[in-house]
């Protein structure tokens, strides 16, 4: 089979590679219809995650079809459409026990395209088949579906649930990439008073009113704390998410928030941002981290099958699995391309 392997910082290949087979009696063979490219893929690739090492099929979304299951796999079995989603899930250890998949202790987690071989590839081997993957419903588009692997839960549940967002609040959320516009997805749902989207990209700012954000602020231009306290009588906003990952955007999120305020941060950080205890200690905020669970991906999937979500309209752009290059430009270059997520299908 061909994948897209992972050889050192910069560089990656679609070559051939031997096709997975099962190794335990938990695991299932998915076929690969659609995949995407995330964000975490070129952190991967510049070598700023050193535990993927050369050789390393990357990728960890996907839907596909199941090809094969071991012996010890119960509800799944080869025909079905699934959801092979980012977090693989043991399902017995004391975390998966509480829904904390991401935190899994026996063997889950996230481990595709980073410990183990991922899914932008024809065909992916998915440990613990029966709790980490879902069924596509009927009727259901693949495309839109493979929204649910990574982003939708992740500004579900590490921005708009740990967040705490209830109707009438004031959101504020920093960042609209995928996951920034994931977690604008998820506010709405609450009915909030406003969503205040704040980026520095007006593509994106533009695609953050298209998903339902009521102001858009550019802070490269405009003072986002100013605008708030505009909107909120000089206290904040209830609710700051942070979306990017950089220090400076994590001490705005608790800048604009309110006292009693919460903010969830959901951006992955590579160095010490500050906490301004001196001037928070006060303030009764609670501050919230976390890597994606996925539990919420069976109501994500109701609300994407009955239109109150459309995951649809994150893709931009779509290739064949023979053009993970041109893919992997027009992501990486999304402020000149608009990309927000690009799908790759197979070729049948
Ligand atoms: N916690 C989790 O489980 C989890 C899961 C997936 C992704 N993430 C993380 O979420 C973050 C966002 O992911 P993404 O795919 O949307 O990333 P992205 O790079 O596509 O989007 C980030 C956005 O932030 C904007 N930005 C950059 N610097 C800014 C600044 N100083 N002020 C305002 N806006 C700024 C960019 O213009 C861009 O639109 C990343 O750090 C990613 O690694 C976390
Ligand atoms: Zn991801
Ligand atoms: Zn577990």
């Amino acid at each position: 089979m061909r994948a897209l392997v992972y050889h050192g910082p910069g560089a990656k290949a679609w070559e051939e590679v031997p096709k997975p087979e099962i190794t335990a009696e938990t695991d299932a063979i998915v076929r690969v219809d659609t995949t995407t490219i995330c964000g975490t893929d070129l952190h991967i690739l510049k070598g700023d995650v050193p535990v993927v090492t050369d050789g390393r099929i990357l990728g960890h979304e996907a839907v596909g079809t199941v090809e094969a299951v071991g012996s010890g796999v119960r509800t799944v079995k080869a025909g079905d459409r699934v959801l092979v989603s980012c977090v693989t899930v043991c399902g017995s250890c004391r975390f998966c026990r509480e829904g904390r998949y991401g935190q899994c202790l026996g063997g889950g987690g996230w481990i595709f395209g980073y410990k183990i071989d991922g899914t932008q590839a024809e065909y992916v081997r998915v440990p613990f088949a029966d709790t980490s993957t879902y069924p596509v419903p009927s009727g259901a588009a693949d495309e839109d579906i493979l929204m649910l692997a990574d982003i939708l839960p992740t500004g579900y549940e590490v921005g708009v649930l740990n967040g705490g967002v209830r109707p009438g609040d004031v959101v504020a959320i920093v960042g609209s990439g995928p996951i920034g516009l994931s977690a604008i997805t998820g506010a709405r749902l609450f009915s909030p008073s406003h969503v205040v989207a704040i980026d520095m990209a007006d593509s994106r700012l533009e695609a953050a009113k298209q998903f339902g954000a009521d102001i858009a602020i550019n802070n490269s231009r405009e003072d986002p704390l100013e605008a708030i306290r505009a909107l909120t009588g000089g206290l904040g906003a209830d609710v700051a998410i942070e979306a990017v990952g950089v220090p400076a955007t994590f001490e705005l999120a608790v800048e604009l928030s309110r006292p009693g305020g919460r903010i969830a941060n959901i951006g992955v950080h590579g160095e010490p941002a500050t906490l301004h205890l001196e001037d928070q200690w006060i303030r009764d905020i609670t501050i919230t981290t976390g890597l994606v669970d996925t539990y919420s991906t069976p109501t994500l999937l109701r609300l994407v099958t009955s239109g109150q979500v459309n995951a649809g309209r994150f893709i931009t752009h779509r290739f064949a699995m023979d053009e993970f290059d041109q893919a992997y430009d027009v992501f990486a270059r999304a402020g000149e391309t608009g990309a927000l997520k690009v799908v790759l299908t197979r070729s049948s």
